[in-house]
């Protein structure tokens, strides 16, 4: 992976809060030049400035990206400020609540948009790129430990991950076998302390919330509660993306951050093996 990151061009989605807000910041901190992207343009814009305000260049790029042409757009913007690219950082991810009955349709597709199909729009734009430009390049998919173990909450969350996982290690055997100079990295977190409890603030406007009954039921606020809750209780922001900074100094695929879920991880392959079930927390601590 990359080591040292002074004067590399770093793209990151979803830049504005949270976790790429800090990816981009650590990024501008050792020395790079960013482009900062957020479907919110004011919010990228403060981020952009205070990456200036540290002497670093940043531009911000409004875009949706869960739509390609917007995408092309992000990458049309790289180009043009820095005329090449070193990193790229999927970021963007939204979630949405309900089980296979009642989740609203519309927010299957916003979900798998946002955190799939950008994966796919941004790739496709920035590796040719990569690949025509031959120096050291670095992909790093911000995934979920969502993506490798499930629970029965937000079915469209685990489901959308764990596609964004395979999207990454299919692609990260197919740049080895073509011998690209790019490494990839997937970082799957457990919970962290961000904001993203309001995720539907982030809806474009196709996908806004519309007079479907479940969005002002009970059961819609208490999953909103108990998203904040978990969120709240994850750790620290601010330590988890050092140690992703830490992890990218290694050549490992796999980011993990959440030493819990470690046990889990390595016990559900013995289940697959065994042709059992998927496996659940109680497996390994069994409720009192
Ligand atoms: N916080 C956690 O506990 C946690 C755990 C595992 C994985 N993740 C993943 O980390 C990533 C960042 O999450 P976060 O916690 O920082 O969330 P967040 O809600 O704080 O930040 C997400 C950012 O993405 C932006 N965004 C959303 N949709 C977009 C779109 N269509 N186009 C461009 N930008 C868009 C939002 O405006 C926001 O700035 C997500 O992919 C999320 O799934 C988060």
């Amino acid at each position: 992976m990359i080591k040292d990151y002074k004067d590399k061009i770093v793209v990151v989605t979803g830049a504005a809060n949270g976790i790429g807000k800090q990816l981009a910041l650590g990024c501008a901190k050792r020395g790079a030049h960013l482009v900062i992207n957020d479907i919110h343009g004011d919010e990228a814009e403060k981020v952009a400035q205070e990456i200036r305000d540290m002497g670093q260049k940043a531009v911000a790029v409004q875009a949706d990206v869960s739509l390609n042409e917007e995408c092309k757009r992000i990458f049309d913007v790289t180009m043009e400020t820095y005329g090449h690219v070193d990193v790229l950082i999927n970021n963007a991810g939204v979630s949405a609540f309900g089980d296979v009955t009642e989740i609203v349709e519309q927010d299957i597709h916003w979900v798998t948009e946002v955190n799939v199909y950008s994966h796919w729009y941004m790739m496709g734009h920035f590796i040719p790129q990569m690949k025509k430009q031959g120096n050291h390049c670095q992909i790093v998919n911000v995934c979920s430990i969502a993506g490798l173990i499930t629970l029965s909450s937000a079915p469209v969350y685990f489901s959308t991950k764990h596609a964004a996982v395979a999207l990454s290690e299919s692609t990260y055997k197919w740049l080895k076998e073509t011998n690209a100079n790019i490494d990839l990295a997937v970082f799957c977190p457990g919970f962290v302390q961000t904001e993203m409890y309001l995720t539907d603030r982030h809806r474009p406007a196709r996908y806004s919330k519309n007079d479907n009954p479940f969005y002002t039921s009970k059961k819609y606020e208490e999953y909103n509660k108990m998203n904040r809750y978990v969120l709240d209780t994850g750790r620290e922001l601010e330590p988890v993306i050092e140690e992703v900074f830490q992890a990218l100094n290694t050549d490992n695929f796999f980011i993990l951050t959440h030493d819990k879920y470690d046990s889990l991880i390595r016990n559900q392959g013995i289940f697959q093996a065994d042709k059992v079930r998927p496996i659940t927390p109680e497996d390994i601590a069994p409720k009192e």
